[in-house]
């Protein structure tokens, strides 16, 4: 039978001090959310339906493919549970509630988890975790033959429940018709004066079901994020485990502290990662590279053999073989082909670079497109914009360009045609020709030098 998966999503994250909603922080790059969504999904999830409340359309705006229900006010999880009552009317079998402020959850968690859930005879299972630091979560309490007892809050604990190190993570598995059968039993007579979700485990159990607790072998999978502080301690956690899954595949990572790899970035055997690199977004680079040292890639496809360092790089493509830096600028929406050299001091937006071409310094080439083995003088400006509108320049293969040449879009340079250095260029040069486009240099022997 097909998983349903219910997330919780609605609180406000007071203790964020945000005025963004807790779970569109993002963690390894990603909202906190998603990362819960894809540890569902990669647990053999079929369908995630999502409460949310605080700050509803900014998650609805954010997060796609899943089913979204309001709750209206957070009057806490068991009530936020409530709201999703409708969702599930026609489900059978296992729901799987998870807190949307848990983004460490892997889907090898959560599938060993509802597998032993499935093979017990237990109408709910709760996933817990023995925390070093349990302060703020939900303490297990268990009978003295070690079965599930109650979960106590950390507000209603006593000081010896406090000494509990097993915590409730917030993840549990239910058979669906039993919870919603006992959730409108649980009230809100608590320190917090919220309808607590933990609370449904005890009512079951008092029906005579049996509960089970089901012990996570790694804790920081299970880690809630409250605040910032516990926000920088999951980044940095997921970006390590992300770290790891690299090198475990073949890529080395002189630094791994000072390098932000976001969680869905993909990296090719033998590319090695030089300090104080950010690889963000959906970037995917190729096999024996050489990226950074300061390197900036953001959503960008790279290809095999690329060379890079002291660089930012969006949404653009750089294929086999490119040398990029020091100090160049790839915007988006430009492809630099094979085996082509970017370095010092360039700017290239949306613009397509033939094979072997090279803009080796100080060029701004901007809606351009440039055949292969073209040579771009140090200084070359593609002046693209007329203050209204942008323009085209075209560049045909082999051409010359000289130094400090400025390319008047719309502007055609055809295959073969050389530019004198310091021209202007207006007009369209034709294949082989050589333009030159500026004043005559005129030697005057006798003026009247001032300062003598
Ligand atoms: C909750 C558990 C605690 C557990 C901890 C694990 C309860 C009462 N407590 O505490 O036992 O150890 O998670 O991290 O369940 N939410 C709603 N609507 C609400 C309230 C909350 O959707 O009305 C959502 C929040 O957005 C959040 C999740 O439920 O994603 C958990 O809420 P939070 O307030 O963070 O609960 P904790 O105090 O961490
Ligand atoms: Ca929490």
């Amino acid at each position: 039978m097909s998983l349903e998966t219910l997330i919780l999503a609605a609180g406000k994250g007071t203790r964020m001090k945000s005025k963004l909603p807790k779970v569109l922080h993002k963690v390894g790059g990603k909202p906190m959310l998603q990362h819960v969504i894809d540890a569902a999904k990669k647990a053999g999830s079929s369908r995630e339906v999502v409460v949310i409340g605080s700050g509803a359309q900014l998650v609805e705006k954010e997060i796609k493919g899943v089913e979204f229900v309001l709750q209206e006010e957070q009057l806490g999880t068991g009530h936020a549970v409530l709201s999703a009552k409708k969702n599930f009317a026609q489900s059978e079998g296992t729901v799987l509630i998870l807190c949307g402020d848990t983004p460490l959850l892997t889907g090898e968690l959560l599938k060993n988890f509802v597998a032993a859930h499935e093979s017990s005879t237990c109408a709910a299972t709760v996933l817990t975790a023995k925390m070093p630091d349990a302060i703020g979560y939900g303490r297990i309490i268990r009978d003295t033959d070690g079965t599930f007892k109650k979960i106590v809050e950390e507000k209603d604990a006593t000081d010896l429940e406090k000494k509990i190190k097993e915590v409730n993570a917030g993840c549990y598995c239910f058979d669906v018709q039993k919870l919603f059968g006992a959730l409108d039993k649980v009230n809100n007579d608590n320190a917090q004066g919220e309808y607590y979700l933990p609370d449904v485990l005890t009512i079951l159990k008092d029906a005579g079901e049996q509960i089970g607790a089901f012990t996570a072998e790694y804790a920081i999978e299970t880690l809630g994020i409250n605040d910032r502080v516990q926000l920088a301690a999951a980044d940095r956690a997921i970006r390590m485990r992300k770290e790891k899954v690299l090198m475990e595949a073949g890529v080395t990572i002189i630094d791994p502290n000072t390098t932000f790899i976001d969680d869905d970035v993909q990296i090719g055997q033998d590319t090695i990662i030089y300090p104080n690199t950010y690889i963000e977004g959906n970037t995917v680079i190729g096999e024996d590279c050489a990226i950074g040292p300061n390197i900036r890639f953001t959503d960008m496809i790279v290809g095999n053999k690329v060379t890079a360092q002291f660089s930012y790089c969006h949404e653009a493509e750089i294929c086999d073989g490119v040398t990029l830096g020091p100090y160049v600028h790839i915007r988006p929406g430009t492809t630099i082909g094979k085996n082509v050299k970017v370095g010092n001091f360039v700017e290239v937006k949306n613009s397509n670079v033939g094979e072997g071409s090279k803009l080796p310094h100080l060029q701004y080439i901007g809606d351009t497109d440039m055949g292969s083995g073209v040579n771009v003088g140090c200084g070359t400006v593609t002046c693209n914009y007329d203050g209204k509108k942008k323009y085209r320049t075209t560049i045909g293969d082999n051409a010359f360009i000289g130094c400090n040449t400025n390319l008047v879009a719309p502007v055609t340079v055809e295959e073969g045609a050389y530019i004198a250095a310091g021209s202007t260029i207006t007009k369209d040069v034709p294949k082989d020709n050589l333009a030159v486009a500026r004043a005559r240099q005129t030697n005057i022997e006798v003026w009247n030098d001032k300062r003598k």
